[in-house]
C-alpha cells in the first residue's frame, strides 16, 4: 500500500500537532505555552507550571488554591499498595518500583479505563502519589520508617518531609533546597515530543488508560540514552575521579565512541545544536546551590573540566554536541542528599505535568492511534518443512 518513507529513530518525522512546548534546537529556547523556560525557573512554583502545561493557561488563584488542595488531599496511597512495594527486592531499583507502582494504580482505579471517566481525578491523583509513591523506595533503601504526607507542607517540602524526615528529630525544611528542587522539577517538566512522552502518546492512542500510558513513559525515561542519563553522568564523573581526575583521556575515549563503545553522558542532544537552554540554567543553580549549602563536592570541578575540554575539541565541536540537561542535575540531587539511584525518579516527577498534558491533548485531538510502518528485509516466501524433515 503505497511507499514508506524510512526513518529510523524519526529524527525527522512530526507525529502530531501540539500547542503545549514550543523549542528551538538551533537558538537554544524552550517555552511551555508560550511562557520562557527563564521566566518560569526564576519566578514560578511547580504546581503553577504544572497546571500551565496540563491545563494550557496560568491558573488564577482561585484555580491555583482548588487544584494545590485538591492535590494535597490524595498524597496517601492505598495501604494496599504496600503488599505490591513490599513484594520487590529491598534492592530493587527506584525506577522499576515506580513503573510497576504507577501501572498497578490503573486496577485501583478501574473507572480509569471508562472513556468518560473524572480525567481530572486521575490527573490530580498522580501529581499527588507519585513523590509519595518515590519516598517509599528511598526510605526502604535507607532502613527507615516510611513517612506519611504531612498535607499541611506544601508539594516541595511535603516530598522532603517523606524523604528526610525521622521520628527521632524534627525536620525543617531547608528553603535552599525547596527552591532548588523546584527549579529543577520546573525544567524537566516537558521537552515536546521526546522517547518518554512519544511512548505515553503512542500507549494512550490505542485508548489505553492514563495510568498504564504514564507507567510506559516512566518506562521509556529510565533508559540511559533518556532520562537515566542523570545518574550515568555522576556515575561517570566518580569513575574520572577514581581514574585520577585526567578529563582528557575521556574525551578522548569518547571520541572513539564507535570502537570504544563510550559516550559521554549528559552531552549531545537530538533536536539543541547550540546549547540546552535547561543546562544553562543548571549549571548556574549547581554553583549557586551548593555555594549556599557550603557543599564542596570535587566532582563539580570534574565537571567543568570535562565540559571545557569537550567543547574545546574538534570531534564535539563538528558534531554541535554540549552538555544537556542531564549533565549538572546529579551533582544538585546529590548536594540536596538524593542518592544517585532516585536521580531518574526526580525526573519523572518533574516530567509528570508534561506526560498528563500531551496524553491529554492527545486524546482531546482525538489521534489516530500509532502505527508506523516498516521496510521488510526478511526472507521472501518460503514452503514450511515438517519438524521431522529439518
Ligand atoms: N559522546 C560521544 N559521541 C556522541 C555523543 C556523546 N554523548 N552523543 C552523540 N555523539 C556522536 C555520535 O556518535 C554521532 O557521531 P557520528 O556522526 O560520527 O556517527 C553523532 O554524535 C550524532 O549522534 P547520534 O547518536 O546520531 O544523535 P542522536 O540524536 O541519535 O542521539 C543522544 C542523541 C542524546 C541520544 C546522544 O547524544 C547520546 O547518546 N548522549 C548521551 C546520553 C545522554 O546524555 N542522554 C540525555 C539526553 S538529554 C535529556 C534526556 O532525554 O534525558
Amino acid at each position: 500500500t503505497g511507499y514508506v518513507t524510512l526513518d529510523r529513530g524519526y529524527k525527522n518525522t512530526g507525529a502530531t500537532k501540539s500547542a503545549i512546548t514550543f523549542l528551538d534546537g538551533e537558538q537554544g529556547i524552550l517555552q511551555y505555552r508560550g511562557y520562557s523556560i527563564e521566566d518560569l525557573a526564576a519566578k514560578a512554583s511547580f504546581l503553577e507550571v504544572a497546571y500551565l502545561l496540563i491545563y494550557g493557561e496560568l491558573p488564577t488563584k482561585e484555580e491555583y488554591s482548588k487544584f494545590e488542595n485538591a492535590i494535597r488531599r490524595h498524597t496517601l496511597v492505598n495501604e494496599d499498595m504496600r503488599n505490591i512495594f513490599n513484594g520487590f527486592p529491598v534492592s530493587a531499583h527506584p525506577m522499576a518500583v515506580l513503573s510497576s507502582l504507577v501501572s498497578a494504580m490503573s486496577a485501583f482505579y478501574p473507572d480509569s479505563q471508562d472513556e468518560k471517566g473524572d480525567v481530572d481525578k486521575h490527573i490530580v491523583r498522580l501529581l499527588a502519589k507519585l513523590p509519595t509513591i518515590a519516598t517509599w523506595s528511598y526510605k526502604r533503601g535507607m532502613g527507615h520508617p516510611t513517612n506519611y504526607p504531612k498535607n499541611e507542607l506544601d508539594y516541595i517540602p511535603n516530598f522532603l518531609h517523606m524523604m528526610f524526615a525521622l521520628p527521632v528529630e524534627e525536620y525543617k525544611v531547608d528553603p535552599v533546597v525547596a527552591e532548588a528542587l523546584n527549579i529543577l522539577l520546573i525544567l524537566h517538566a516537558d521537552h515536546e515530543q521526546n522517547c518518554s512522552t512519544s511512548t505515553v502518546r503512542l500507549v494512550g492512542s490505542s485508548q489505553a488508560n492514563i495510568y498504564s500510558s504514564i507507567s510506559a513513559g516512566v518506562s521509556a525515561l529510565w533508559g540511559p540514552l533518556h532520562g537515566g542519563a542523570n545518574q550515568e553522568v555522576i556515575e561517570m564523573l566518580e569513575a574520572i575521579k577514581a581514574d585520577g581526575g585526567d578529563v582528557s583521556k575521556y574525551v578522548d575515549m569518547a571520541k572513539n565512541a564507535k570502537t570504544t563503545g563510550f559516550r559521554l553522558f549528559g552531552f549531545g542532544h537530538r533536536v539543541y545544536k547550540n546549547f540546552d537552554p535547561r543546562a544553562k540554567i543548571i549549571k548556574k543553580a549547581a554553583d549557586d546551590v551548593l555555594g549556599k549549602l557550603g557543599v564542596n563536592d570535587p566532582v563539580l570541578e570534574i565537571a567543568k573540566g570535562l565540559e571545557e575540554a569537550a567543547l574545546n575539541d574538534e570531534y564535539f565541536i563538528q558534531r554541535k554536541l554540549y552538555p544537556n540537561v542531564d549533565f549538572y542535575s546529579g551533582i544538585i540531587y546529590r548536594a540536596l542528599g538524593i542518592p544517585t539511584n532516585m536521580f531518574t525518579v526526580m525526573f519523572a516527577i518533574g516530567r509528570l505535568p508534561g506526560w498528563i498534558a500531551q496524553w491529554k491533548e492527545m486524546r482531546e485531538q482525538k489521534e489516530p492511534i500509532g502505527r508506523p510502518r516498516q521496510i521488510y528485509t526478511g526472507a521472501t516466501l518460503r514452503e514450511f518443512v515438517p519438524l521431522e524433515n529439518r
